[in-house]
């Protein structure tokens, strides 16, 4: 039992792993024992997270640069863990992108940028990783495919991100579609779906509005660092095995009151 929980050893590949969300995600899991690969544009970002863990942990960091959206970025992504690992077995698609316009503003560009990472690039990086995913399955230890939603894919958002909100409830339909498809082949696709969390996405309004989302969350608080490991832990251990085609918020309780 103690065991439950453990992902030691386990091979895991977070995308947007250089900053917030991602970089809890993965310092949990480098923590935890697992050898990790963060993936973003920003090269430097990327070293200087790992730069900041200097060996601590058990396990290991290693960064790869990627533009995942597109199909060529999502496959040269997928050959380079290929070339690395013969297996993998946790893959967290948690890069993504927002946008903020006015409803009579709001450009069509703003489509493409949001909807080419946040939807497009999960099928494609999920589909690319699929075989090394299968590599790594079993009946009783399978491969896991974690998606980052949001609330805003839950429930209407006060704020202007039109195709952020409606990117994010097609990533937890998506988990759902991808869930039934892969589960044969042992690989179970879950999403988890934040609250308010410290990021980059977030600082403006974080800083903007930090009193006034505090007191919107039921628990009073922003997600902490703790929070998201808690929860992506659990989803890659043999804790998480029977768990597929779910959505789970973690958001102090907001989608559940509203
Ligand atoms: N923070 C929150 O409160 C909150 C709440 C709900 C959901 N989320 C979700 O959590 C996830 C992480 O966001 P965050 O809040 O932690 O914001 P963030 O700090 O801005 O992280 C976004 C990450 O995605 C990467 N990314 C963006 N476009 C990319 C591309 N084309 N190719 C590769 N990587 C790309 C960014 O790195 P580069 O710019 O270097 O590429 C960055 O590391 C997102 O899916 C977001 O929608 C966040």
């Amino acid at each position: 039992m103690t065991d439950i929980f453990s992902i030691h050893g386990k091979v895991a590949l977070v995308t947007g792993g250089g900053s917030g969300i991602g970089w809890m995600i993965a310092e949990a899991y480098v923590r935890a024992g697992a050898r990790v690969y963060i993936a973003s544009r920003k090269k430097e970002e990327l070293e200087a997270r790992i730069a900041e863990l200097a060996g601590e942990g058990e396990g290991s960091c290693s960064a790869i640069v990627a533009d995942l959206s597109t199909e060529a970025g999502c496959n040269a992504l997928g050959d380079e863990i290929e070339s690395r690992e013969g297996s993998l077995d946790i893959l967290v698609n948690n890069a993504g992108a927002n946008w903020g316009a006015p409803y009579e503003e709001f450009p069509e560009s703003a489509w493409d940028r949001v909807l080419n990472v946040n939807v497009k690039g999960v099928f494609q990086l999920t589909r690319r990783l699929t075989p090394l995913l299968e590599k790594a399955a079993s009946d009783e230890d399978p491969a896991r495919v974690i998606n980052v939603g949001s609330i805003d894919g839950i429930g209407a958002p006060d704020l202007e991100t039109y195709s952020y909100s409606a990117s994010k409830a097609a990533v937890h339909h998506l988990t759902a579609v991808l869930a039934k498809k892969l589960a044969r082949k042992k690989i179970t696709v879950n999403a988890i779906a934040p609250g308010p969390f410290q990021s980059r996405m977030m600082k403006a309004t974080l800083e903007r509005a930090g009193d006034a989302i505090n007191d919107m969350v039921p628990l009073s608080r922003i997600g902490s660092p703790e929070d998201m490991a808690g929860i992506t832990i659990f989803l890659a251990s043999r804790a998480g095995a029977y768990l597929t085609a779910t959505v789970i918020p973690i958001d102090g309780g907001i989608s559940g009151t509203r």
